[in-house]
């Protein structure tokens, strides 16, 4: 494998110095631009180009033709793993994704199979060495999953939902059997995750974008305790390095500390909790990633690099801050503005390092 050329990302992860704050942004790959676009047109649909590892690893690459981001993202879904069991996943426009299958009773939870990451998955570790080889040491690639309470989510409403009545409902009538599917896709993520690593993932990420629905307790319940149990269970080393771990829980800034305490490497942050007091709580022990509120860049250049000093400040000076959005980039967001942020950052971080 070639030498990575730019390893801020990976540094700032481990608090090890930079001379610039890394950035990558979630979702940085997709429908913001035209080129994106041209490729889904060309594909027919989105689960087609998820399943094609060339066109999956030319959408990974085009935010790095644009912008000078310190990290790529694998393009895929964290709905993979439900469809690989069998729930038949299907986009339905205008509304999200949708499953034929859901799974709401005890029969239907246990005849769920295990995926072979390796078969079941291929297509994704195929994507990840086409990226990688690609890449050709550029950048490194973040592999990613869902976590098991946000999967779960969608395996049981059939789709995205408001309310989380069904898997709510389950929760409170029937936790035997939601910790059931609990444990079955925290293994299916475990062994994902390890696949991704093996075929040359450089980093891996869980975004939990469910877990802030729940209460302190049911969070740590059920979804925090699964990520314990799938951070315990992944490969951190690879070709010499540390693969480190990023767990993302939307909403999660009141825990914090239980995060940390699960063993990730660094915690996603999202816009409602500032950065000084992340750091203050958690950052002696973990990395912080985050946390523009994505609206920022409806704004313009001036003020997006006053929100980008902002965030940049609230962290402070010294190691172990990966810029990023608190969530996903909008779909509407002019590339441009995109252009902006990511200059920004590595302009005005540069006095926050040495
Ligand atoms: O960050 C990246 O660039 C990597 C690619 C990525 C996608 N989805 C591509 C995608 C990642 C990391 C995801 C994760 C994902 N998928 C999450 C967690 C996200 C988070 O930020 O918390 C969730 C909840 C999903 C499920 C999902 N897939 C939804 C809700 C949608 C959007 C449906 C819609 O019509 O808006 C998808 C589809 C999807 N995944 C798209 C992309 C680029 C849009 C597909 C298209 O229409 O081209």
């Amino acid at each position: 494998m070639p030498e990575l050329k730019n390893d801020r990302f990976l540094r700032a992860l481990e608090r090890q110095p930079v001379d610039r704050t890394p950035i990558w942004i979630m979702r940085q790959a997709g429908r913001y631009l035209p080129e994106y676009r041209a490729v889904r047109e060309k594909a027919g649909d989105f689960m087609t180009l998820c399943q094609t590892p060339e066109l999956a690893c030319e959408v990974t690459l085009q935010p790095l033709e644009r912008f000078d981001l310190d990290a790529a993202i694998l393009f895929s879904d964290i709905l993979t793993i439900p469809h690989a069991m069998g729930l038949g996943l299907h986009f339905v426009k205008g509304e999200g994704p949708r499953f034929s299958h859901p799974v709401r009773d005890r029969r239907a939870i246990d005849a769920l199979p295990r995926p072979d990451a390796e078969t079941d998955l291929g297509y994704v570790m195929d994507a990840v060495r086409v990226i990688r080889r690609e890449l050709d040491g550029r950048v490194p690639l973040i592999g990613f999953s869902g976590s098991p309470w946000t999967l779960a989510t969608y395996m049981v409403e059939g789709g995205s939902s408001r309310d989380f009545r069904r898997i709510k409902g389950l929760m409170y009538e029937d936790p035997e059997t939601l910790h059931r599917l609990l444990a079955r896709v925290a293994d299916s993520v475990t062994d994902y995750l390890n696949a991704q690593i093996a075929a040359g993932a450089q980093a891996v990420q869980i975004f939990d974008t469910w877990g802030g629905v729940l209460s302190p307790a049911t969070y740590r319940e059920f979804s925090l305790a699964y990520m314990q149990r799938i951070v315990e269970g992944l490969t951190r080393e690879s070709d010499g390095r540390r693969v480190p771990v990023i767990l993302f829980t939307k909403n999660g800034g009141q825990w914090l500390e239980a995060i940390a305490d699960a063993g990730p490497d660094a915690l996603g942050i999202d816009w409602t909790t500032d950065l000084d007091d992340a750091r203050g709580r958690v950052g002696e022990r973990v990395a912080l990633q985050g946390n523009l509120d994505p609206n920022v860049l409806y704004a313009g250049p001036e003020r997006i690099r006053a929100e980008v000093e902002r965030v940049l400040a609230a962290f402070g000076h010294g190691e172990g801050h990966v810029f990023n959005l608190g969530h996903g980039i909008h779909p509407q967001i002019d590339p441009d503005h995109v252009r902006v942020l990511v200059d920004a950052v590595h302009e005005l971080s540069a006095p926050y390092h040495g």
